[in-house]
């Protein structure tokens, strides 16, 4: 084969799409690509990117996606990179051709500084770590040194036949008798909950909330179902104790496939978990969604946590896919 690896044009992203849609037609997240939504990831302007091709005389035999922060912000530093996507053709495997594209990307992400260099979530990464059914995707990362990190997983609830347990109504009105209510968030409720996630949750989860408490279309968020998401305070829940806010809970819409929402994220104070006042949210929110005429809701979540082994599954929530994000220091 007459091949090189050379720097992606622009005339090129239908094929990449192509490649894209061949490569990945197995996968849960993303498929089918879109120019449009591959576009999106690819002209990041707040990334330095390095897209280089596997290029023989008649096709693409391979891409690869690699990204650094171009400037320090709340969420990001710029001594990390990703690699946010390598394709490689089902004709062009086994012949060294991913391992030589990593090495590109990794000289390419040396020379930027980075420490570190993630598979994983990241906003231009099209999931949120590798299918660990794409074992030989692992393997083939394990041998150029990457390790295991974290694993998470997509859950899937069946909204249609989501019924709330008599239990979980009886659990409501107990907490309104102690002063307990859910109710939809308000405009006015903004600054409050904003401080309130400062305050009890990560970084991430206050830029996530903060996004959806708008009215915003998002397009392709990465980590859900919902590839083109709709934002809006309507999809929004407080938690009160005696007018406090002690939790929250948020769901986003599909705008093209109605059917699809994506639930989370859900939190409460520290002091007021493990009393049943979670499973209480959780239900009225999955209510609300199917209300709203979804039928099914996904979420994304750490795998090794009671909440994906005991809390989801009690509304019907099921691992549909588990993500292993991998590194490699320097
Ligand atoms: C997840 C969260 C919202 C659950 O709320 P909660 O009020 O603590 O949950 P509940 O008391 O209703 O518990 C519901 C079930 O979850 C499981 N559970 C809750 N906390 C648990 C814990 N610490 N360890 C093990 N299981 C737990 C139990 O199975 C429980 O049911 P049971 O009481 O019948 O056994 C809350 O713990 C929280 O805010 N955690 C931090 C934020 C977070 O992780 N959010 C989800 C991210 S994807």
């Amino acid at each position: 084969m007459n091949t090189q690896i050379r720097l992606l044009k622009a005339d090129e992203i239908d094929e990449l799409v192509n490649l894209f849609n061949v490569v990945f037609q197995k996968a849960y997240y993303g498929y089918p690509m879109s120019k449009e939504k591959f576009l999106q990831r690819l002209n990041n302007p707040n990334f330095y990117k390095r897209a280089l091709v596997i290029s023989s005389i008649d096709k693409i035999g391979g891409f690869i996606l690699a990204n650094t922060a171009k400037r320090k912000s709340k969420w990001y530093t710029t001594n990390k990179g990703y690699i946010s996507l390598i394709m490689i053709h089902p004709e062009f495997r086994r012949k060294g051709f991913g391992k030589a594209l990593i090495e590109e990307a990794l000289n390419f992400l040396k020379k930027k500084g980075v420490e570190k260099v993630q598979i994983g979530f990241n906003p231009l990464t099209f999931w949120p770590g590798i299918d660990l059914n794409w074992d030989k995707a692992i393997s083939f990362f394990k041998k150029l040194g990457f390790k295991e990190k974290r694993m998470s997983a997509s859950m899937v609830a069946n909204l249609e036949t989501l019924k709330v347990p008599e239990k979980i109504l009886e659990r409501e009105k107990k907490l309104n008798k102690n002063k307990i209510f859910i109710r939809p968030y308000l405009k006015n409720d903004r600054e409050v909950l904003l401080n309130f996630i400062k305050k009890n949750f990560t970084y991430g989860w206050y830029e996530e909330v903060k996004s959806k408490i708008q009215k915003v279309k998002v397009g392709f968020t990465g980590y859900g179902l919902n590839l083109n998401t709709l934002y809006n305070p309507k999809s929004v829940f407080v938690l009160l104790k005696e007018e406090k806010i002690i939790g929250f809970s948020m769901f986003s819409e599909n705008f093209e496939k109605k059917e699809l929402g994506h639930f989370g994220p859900i939190g409460i104070q520290k002091d007021f978990r493990g009393r049943g006042i979670g499973s209480a949210l959780l239900f009225k929110t999955l209510k609300e969604m199917k209300d709203r005429g979804m039928l099914k809701a996904d979420l994304w979540t750490d795998y090794g946590g009671y909440q994906a082994k005991r809390y989801y599954p009690k509304a019907g929530f099921k691992v549909v896919k588990k993500w292993m994000e991998m590194a490699l220091s320097y």
